[in-house]
C-alpha cells in the first residue's frame, strides 16, 4: 500500500487527472449511476453517510439531494481538492472532507456513527480485509447498508485471454498480482468466491451481490470497438456476475 508521503506531487497530479478521465468517460459515468441506482432502490433516504478513499466524489456526488451529512476521506489531497471544486458552495457544508489514511481515520473516529457507508474501488488496495471490515462495522449504526465495489480476477484473465495474451493469463491466475495504471500500485485479485468468503468471516450481511461489466459477449472481441460502443450493464444473473469486471456487494448490519 502506498502512503501519501511516497508520492511525488505530479504523480498524484497525474494519478488525479487520469481518475478524472475515467470518471468523466461514459464507462465511468455508467459505473456511478448504476451503483448509485442500486443503493438507492434499498433506502430513499441517507442521512449520514461515510465515503471511504472518496477519490473525486463519482458516487457520492449523487446522494447531495436533502438533507445529509457526508465524511469524504481520500489520502490524496488532489482528489479531494477536485471533489471540492465541483460541487456548488451552498452544499459543500454537507460534507466534511478528511485527508487521512482510511484505516487510521476509522480507529480514531468517536463521533455519530453512519447509516450508509461506501467502500468503492478501495478495499482491494487494503491489505487486511477482514479488519478493516471490522473498524467498518464498528462505526455502522444498526441496519446500515454497505455499499462495496470490487474487482474481480475472473474477469480480468478472461480479458487478457481474449486478447491472446495466453501466458499473461495463465501468469496472472498464479500470482494473482494486477497493476493498476491509474494508481500505480500492485493488488491481489480475488475471485467472487473468494470475495464472499472474506465476508463470511464478518459480521456484514450480503444480502445482493452483481456484476458490472460488458454483458454483449461480442464487444469483446474487438478491443477497439469496446472502448466505443460498449456500455456497462449491472445484472445479478449468473453466469454474467461471475465474470463481470466489477462487483457490488449490497451488505447490511443486521
Ligand atoms: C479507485 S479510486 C476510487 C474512488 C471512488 N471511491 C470511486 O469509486 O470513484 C480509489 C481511491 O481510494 C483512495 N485510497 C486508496 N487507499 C486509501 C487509503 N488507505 N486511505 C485513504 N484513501 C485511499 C485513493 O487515493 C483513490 O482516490
Amino acid at each position: 500500500m502506498f502512503s501519501q508521503c511516497s508520492h511525488n506531487l505530479k504523480m498524484t497530479d497525474n494519478i488525479v487527472k487520469k481518475y478524472n478521465n475515467y470518471c468523466r468517460s461514459s464507462w465511468g459515468r455508467r459505473r456511478s449511476k448504476l451503483i448509485y441506482s442500486q443503493i438507492k432502490s434499498k433506502r430513499k433516504k441517507y442521512h449520514r453517510i461515510l465515503d471511504l478513499g472518496c477519490g473525486i466524489g463519482a458516487v457520492t456526488h449523487k446522494f447531495l439531494n436533502g438533507q445529509v451529512e457526508i465524511f469524504a476521506i481520500d489520502r490524496i489531497p488532489g482528489m479531494l481538492n477536485k471533489f471540492k471544486k465541483s460541487i456548488s458552495p451552498k452544499l459543500k457544508s454537507k460534507i466534511y472532507f478528511k485527508n487521512k489514511n482510511v484505516s487510521s481515520f476509522l480507529s480514531s473516529y468517536r463521533g455519530e456513527k453512519f447509516d450508509l457507508i461506501l467502500c468503492h474501488n478501495i478495499l482491494d488496495y487494503i491489505e487486511n480485509k477482514s479488519d478493516f471490515l471490522y473498524l467498518l462495522h464498528k462505526v455502522a449504526k444498526k441496519r446500515c447498508v454497505l455499499s462495496v465495489v470490487v474487482m474481480n480476477l475472473y474477469a480480468e484473465i478472461i480479458r487478457k485471454a481474449r486478447k491472446g495474451e495466453w501466458i499473461k493469463a495463465i501468469e496472472l491466475n498464479r500470482s494473482r498480482r494486477y497493476h493498476s495504471n491509474n494508481f500505480g500500485e500492485d493488488i491481489t485479485l480475488y475471485t467472487p468466491n473468494e470475495w464472499l468468503k472474506i465476508f463470511e468471516k464478518t459480521k456484514w450481511n450480503i444480502y445482493k451481490w452483481s456484476g458490472v461489466g460488458i454483458i454483449d459477449e461480442t464487444l469483446y472481441k474487438n478491443e477497439q470497438k469496446r472502448s466505443i460502443n460498449s456500455e456497462l450493464k449491472l445484472s445479478e444473473l449468473y453466469p454474467y456476475k461471475e465474470q463481470a469486471i466489477l462487483i457490488h456487494f449490497m451488505c447490511s448490519n443486521p
